[in-house]
């Protein structure tokens, strides 16, 4: 296997503690300009020093970690999309203008000024398993095959999830990480019970895990991402834990 010499480079420099983008500042200038390419790089710092998250699994965050450097050395090409009405934005003042103390502002902080440039949308079509949740449920993909910067492999995004309500148990072939800014959220993943996490944890889900999260009087804003088969269907089941039921796959919309 040939490997491009940029990918030693890379790790020399990583390794030597060398500023990789003192050597390459074309690279430097657009992680500077875009609040995505910031957002990503800070996602990656956190997902890979955070220590103080109840289920994390560390591979996976690596994983992950790896992911969101191979983009942020990338330059994606920029992709235009509809204006779509998203009910849950109108909590976005309450989660911006939170004060976010201590090591977790500067990634809160990248939240924020990549908000708007995000795609914002309600992600799934309105039907009998969506009617609860939707009008309070905002997904916004900024790097993604639908996102505003466009790749294939990754999504990198902001998520809203409104006061009082469960986003119920679900699962997807993807595996996917959260990491809780604001809110008082509580995950349940494997059919175990609800636990809270506080701000800056990471919660990562398997492939095909069910995973449900509900808030409490506080609307939830996090960083989401997924990798591995991102281009795969979410599913349900009324009884997640009975395998023999056939999944049900809600209609996505996004
Ligand atoms: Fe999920």
């Amino acid at each position: 296997m040939r490997v491009h010499p940029r990918a030693f480079t890379h790790v020399a420099h990583r390794a030597l503690g060398v500023s990789y983008y003192a050597h390459n500042p074309r690279l430097l200038t657009h992680v500077m300009q875009n609040p995505l390419y910031k957002l990503a790089k800070l996602t990656s710092e956190h997902l890979k020093t955070t220590r103080y998250s109840k289920s994390i699994d560390f591979e996976l965050s690596k994983s992950f970690s790896n992911d969101l450097d191979s983009v942020v050395d990338c330059i994606l090409p920029e992709q235009t999309s509809d204006e779509r009405q998203v009910r849950a934005l109108s909590y976005a003042p309450i989660v911006l203008g939170k004060n976010v103390p201590g090591k977790l502002n500067e990634l809160y902080n990248a939240a924020r000024d990549a908000f708007g440039q995000v795609r914002w949308t309600e992600f799934y079509e309105e039907d009998p398993w969506s009617r609860s949740f939707l009008p309070l449920f905002a997904n916004g993909e900024g790097i993604g095959p639908d996102g505003r910067l466009k790749h294939n492999e990754v999504i990198l995004g902001l998520f809203i999830l409104g006061p009082n309500t469960t986003y119920p148990e679900h699962a997807h072939p993807a595996e996917e990480f959260y990491i809780a800014l604001t809110g008082n959220p509580e995950f349940s993943i494997g059919n175990n019970k609800f636990e809270s996490q506080e701000a800056g944890a990471v919660v990562v889900h398997h492939t095909n895990i069910s995973h449900a999260i509900r808030t409490s009087s506080e609307p939830f804003f996090a960083i989401y991402g997924w990798r591995g088969e991102i281009g795969e269907k979410s599913w349900y089941r009324n009884n997640m834990a009975e395998e023999s039921e056939p999944k049900k796959y809600p209609t996505i919309n996004k």
